[in-house]
Parts: structure tokens; sequence; C-alpha cells
């Protein structure tokens, strides 16, 4: 390479030295030719010359081939080095300017980098999936959404290979083969476990860099479907369970005022059933509105300061009756120090009213519903932040009775759930008495936690943080 150059440096510097030299020449030619200088003279008086000029542009040269190699390096990305230095002003005009141009396209390609990295982070920390796909079904990019949904490397495979869906691999089609600029459908993952996603398929402006033509965007509807369901479950619960006593009701009035008009005995009797099935759908009706009006103030935060040694023991005097004719007793221990808690009066009364209940309802005869309530040394690991900053009291009811079967204690608190619906509906249950307890306790930022033993008894513990002191 060295080599090279020099070889291209001396015949320049020839070719320079010939060029400028020749007119001194012609003129030494001429004096010679016309006798005027001896040859000799005019010989030695152009090599003079000639020497003199090689001299001078020599520098000059060695100047422009050392910038010519730094601008060559510069352009193949190397160091910049410092620049070739000399004093000619012209060269040093466009070495700095060379070295500005530079300066400025570093700082261009540094911007558009740190650009491009953000823009991947902010495609990464989309909660929604989204794919681009290149034709022919190829995945060219994929967000971490994405990725996590499929659990792998998603780019340069076919979209078919993970995605099988009929209806979203033909709106992709459609789309790819400009047949439509966007489509929306609906699908279902069957694994690991069912959700439903809606899908949207956008046709890009152009092509990115990468290839990618269309923009395949997934939304996890999951959670809206099961609430939509929810909801229709519970108007076709609330209303079946609201029917049923109305249907007795409506039969013996048509008895009571046919057949049984003028029979006394069989009057007493109905109108005992009746006066039972009228309590039950004013305890439904009761439940389902407490149940709505606690959920409306789920978000708001109680304010009031609450004993709770005093609530639990007026709650088991309240239960005493339920309790005396299934000769059972409830003992209620507070813990050394005062159990107080922000909440709603209300409320707790309500919350420990409901879990009492079920204990004797559900507690053998003759047993005793133990209640304790003392400071919590440790806290379940599903306890919430509010649970976690400070000092929690822990509310245990626990009854002898048969227990639950481990495959219902998740299902307890859903609204209408029941282990045995004829025996709970025969106790006067509605069964939304533990839908409202896990709401209240919601409210107050605390949890409910569940342990039965079948044929021991069950225990409801209820978590709740202290109030401030
Ligand atoms: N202490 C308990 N022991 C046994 N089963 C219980 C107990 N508490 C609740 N359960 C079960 O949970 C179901 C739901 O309770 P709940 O919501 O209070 O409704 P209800 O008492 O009106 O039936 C009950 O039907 C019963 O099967
Ligand atoms: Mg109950």
């Amino acid at each position: 390479m060295t080599g090279g150059q020099s070889t291209i440096n001396t015949t320049r510097l020839v070719a320079v030295t010939l060029l400028l030299s020749g007119p001194a020449g012609i003129v030494l030619l001429g004096l010679a030719a016309s006798g005027r200088l001896a040859p000799l003279w005019a010989g030695i008086g152009w090599a003079a010359s000639a020497l003199g000029v090689a001299l001078l542009v020599r520098p000059h040269l060695d100047s422009l081939n050392a910038m010519a190699r730094w601008i060559r390096s510069l352009s193949h990305g190397g160091e910049a080095g410092p620049p070739p230095g000399h004093d000619d002003t012209a060269l040093a005009e466009t070495v700095a300017a060379v070295g500005s141009l530079r300066r400025l396209w570093l700082q261009k390609s540094a911007e558009l980098s740190e650009s491009a990295r953000w823009n991947e982070t902010l495609l990464d920390n989309l909660p929604d999936p989204l794919l681009l796909l290149a034709p022919g079904r190829r995945v060219v990019r994929a967000n971490q959404a994405a990725r996590r949904l499929f659990g792998r490397e998603l780019s340069g495979r076919d979209l078919a290979a993970f995605l099988r869906d009929p209806g979203l691999l033909e709106a992709v089609e459609a789309v790819l083969g400009a047949s439509a600029t966007a489509r929306e459908c609906e699908f279902t993952l069957p694994v690991p476990v069912e959700r439903t996603f809606t899908a949207r398929v956008d046709a890009l402006e152009g092509q990115s860099s990468d290839g990618g033509t269309l923009l395949l965007t997934l939304h996890d509807l999951t959670a809206i479907k099961r609430m939509e369901r929810m909801r229709a479950d519970f108007v076709a619960n609330a209303s079946h369970e609201l029917r049923t006593p109305l249907a007795a009701l409506s039969g013996f009035i048509e008895t009571l005022q046919g057949p049984a008009h003028d029979d006394e005995e069989a009057r007493d009797k109905f109108l005992g059933i009746m006066g039972e099935q009228a309590g039950r759908m004013s305890r439904l009706v009761a439940d389902l509105l407490s149940l709505s009006r606690i959920e409306l103030n789920e978000h708001t935060l109680p304010s009031e300061r609450v004993d709770l040694g005093r609530l639990l023991a007026t709650a088991a005097e309240v239960l005493k009756p339920l309790a005396q004719a299934k000769a059972m007793t409830i003992t209620v221990s507070p813990g050394a120090t005062p159990v107080v808690v922000t909440g709603q009066p209300d409320e707790l009364a309500q919350l420990f009213q409901n879990l009492m209940d079920n204990a004797v309802k559900y507690g053998r005869d003759g047993t005793t519903v133990e209640v304790t309530a003392a400071t919590a040394e440790t806290v379940p690991s599903a306890a919430g932040t509010a649970l976690r900053g400070g000092p929690v009291f822990r509310i245990v009811i626990r009854d002898r009775g048969e227990g639950i079967a481990r495959q219902h204690l998740p299902r307890l608190t859903e609204r209408f759930y029941r282990v045995d619906t004829a025996r709970s509906r025969k106790m006067g249950g509605t069964g939304l008495g533990l839908a409202i307890v896990k709401h209240i306790v919601n409210r107050h930022r605390g949890l409910l936690t569940i342990d039965s033993e079948e044929g021991e008894g069950s225990t409801f513990t209820v978590w709740l943080p202290a109030a401030p002191q």
C-alpha cells in the first residue's frame, strides 16, 4: 500500500514538475537554438528550474495525499485521529469542513440509533401483542407481549406455525393480497387456558426497512368476556332465586282462594309456609341491595375508628338465639391490645355476623364457635400493600362442622355459589353471605382466607390493617 502510494507520489511529482518547468525549458531551448546561450548552460538552467519547482511542489503534494488518506479512513468508519497538519489555508479549511461534516454525521447517527432504541422500548412496553409481517406471512418483528403470549422467538417464522385460526389467517391473506387495507376478527387460543382476542390487521403505507408490510395487533378480551358472562349469570341466578319463592307464594294463594278456602287447618299451615317464603324473598332482596351498595363504595376508603372487640361481642349476642336453638355457644376472645381498625361499623358488623351465622348454621349441634381477635405476627403472601405497610389484626372464626371440600374453597365467595344448594336454602341462606363478606373485606383493604378440614370444621380468617395510633 505504502509502496504503491509512493510510486504514485513520485509519478505525480515528476509530472507536475515537468508541467510547471515546461515554459522555462522552452525559453532556454529557444535561447540555445538562436545561439545566444550555450546548450550546456541551457540544460543546466532548465535542470535547476525543474529542481526548484520540484522542491516547492513536493510538500503540497504530500499534504494533499495525507488529507486524502485521512478522509478515506474517516469514510471507512475508522478513528478520526489528528487531521494532517500543514499551513496551507485552503487545505486547512477543507480539513476543518470535513471534520465538522463528520461530527454532524456522528451526532445524527447517534440520535437515530437512540430514537430507534426508544421505539423498540416503546413497542416492547405495549401491553398488547404486536407483530410486523412481511409477504408470505413471515414475522419480521414481534414485541415482548407477543413473544410472551406465544412463548418463543417469533422473528422469521410463518404466522401459521404458531397461530392457526383460519379466520385470522384469511384476514391476513386478504390484507397481504391487497384486497383489503384493514380487517378485524376474533379468535380463541385454547391452551394453556382458553383466551379470547380481537385481532386487527392493518396494511402499512409502504414497506419497513426489514420488509414488513402488515401490522397485526392483538387485544385480550378474556376478562371482559368473563365479566359479561358473570353479569348475565348473576341476573339469571338472582331472577331464579326470586322466582322460586314467588311461584310458591302464588301457588298457595291460588289454593287458598280455591280448594282450601274453608279449610282452617290447611290455611294455617299454608300461611306459615307463605310467611317463610316471603321472608326468604326479603332476605334475598336485602342481600342484593347490600351487595350493590358495598360494590358502589368499594373504591372509597372508610374513615371511622371501629373497636372490633365490642363489635364482635355484639355480633355474637345477635346470633345467640340461633346458636342456642342448636345447643351451640359462641366464645369471643379479643386480644390483650384493643383491636381498633379504620372502617365502616355497619359493614364490619355485617361481615362478622355473616361469618358467625355460617359457623352456627354449618356447625354441628352442641359445638362451640370460637372467635378470636389479635395482632398478626405475619401476613399471608396474598396480602396487598395496605396489609404489608403496618400492624395487622387477625380475626378468626372457627367452627366444628362438616367442613368444606378443598375444590369448593376458591369459589365460595362467588355470588350464589353453594356447596349444597338445597341445604343452604333449607337453612334460609341466600348464597350471597360470603360474596358480601369478600366485598366488605376488599373495601377495608383487608384479606379473607379460608381453611377447612372435612369432618373437622372450617376456619375463616379476616386480616385487617390496624387503625393508625
Ligand atoms: N362455616 C362453614 N362451614 C361449612 N360450609 C360453609 C361455611 N360457610 C360457608 N359455607 C359454604 O359456603 C356456601 C356459601 O356461603 P354463603 O355465601 O354465606 O351462603 P349461604 O350461607 O347463604 O348459603 C354455603 O352455602 C356453604 O355451602
Ligand atoms: Mg351465609
